[in-house]
């Protein structure tokens, strides 16, 4: 069994889709150990609470520097036994260090087609704002692997998602939940959790049958 520690900011709409995966058999063989939040407000953990799923509230806000947070945030992640961190919403920066302590055992999933419109800066509607600036008439999501960079570890999975005359960013932002995220993001831990995604030269395979396929 797959131990997930999902970490979120807002209103986990991801973490509802990770949840409901995990209920109705599209994800099996994993289950959250925890979910923590940077955020006390976040919606996201009253969704975790009434699933009676253990949470964590921990904030840089509350700590003298990043240097000490970062140290509490990974002794808190390592409180519990933890297989894989999903990162579903979660809007702080991951410290080197736990990067190194669970390295290829991170994701995280993106608002975009990655490597359009991600990195520094791009975040929730930020993204989805970008895309219409730019007037691309596909976007999507990406489920990656999150490494020491911002948005540009190994992909994992992506699904791209059209974009229609007069969205605004929060229409965009919620055709692009419906359609990519809430999907890929259980398919990928899904996949992680029975032992079909191998990651090799920094690519990601997923494995079918016999054979590998590169997606
Ligand atoms: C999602 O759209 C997620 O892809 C995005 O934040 C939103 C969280 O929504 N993440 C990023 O922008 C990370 N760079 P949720 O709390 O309802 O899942």
């Amino acid at each position: 069994m797959l131990k997930l520690a999902v970490l979120v900011s807002g209103g986990g709409t991801n973490l509802q889709a990770v949840m409901d995966a995990i209920e109705d058999g599209r994800i099996t063989g994993a289950g959250i150990e925890v979910v923590i939040s940077n955020n006390a407000n976040a919606y996201a953990l009253e969704r975790a609470k009434q699933k009676n799923i253990k949470n964590e509230c921990i904030s840089p806000k509350n700590f003298a520097s990043r240097e000490e947070f970062n140290q509490a945030f990974l002794a808190k992640l390592k409180d519990y036994t933890v297989d894989l961190i999903v990162l579903a919403g979660f809007l702080v920066v991951i410290p080197p260090e736990m990067i190194a302590a669970y390295k290829d055992r991170i994701i995280n999933i993106h608002p975009s087609l990655i490597p359009s419109f991600c990195g520094k800066g791009y975040y929730g509607l930020k993204v989805h704002e970008g895309a219409l600036a730019r007037g691309v008439k596909v976007t999507g999501a990406t489920v990656h692997f999150v490494d020491e960079g911002t948005d540009t570890g190994p992909i994992i999975l992506q699904k791209a998602v059209a974009v229609e005359e007069g969205d605004t960013p929060e229409v965009l932002q919620r055709r692009v939940m419906e359609e990519a995220e809430w999907k890929i993001l259980p398919e990928a831990i899904n996949l992680i959790a029975n032992g079909r995604v191998k990651l090799e030269d920094g690519k990601v395979y997923i494995t079918k049958g016999n054979g590998k396929e590169q997606v």
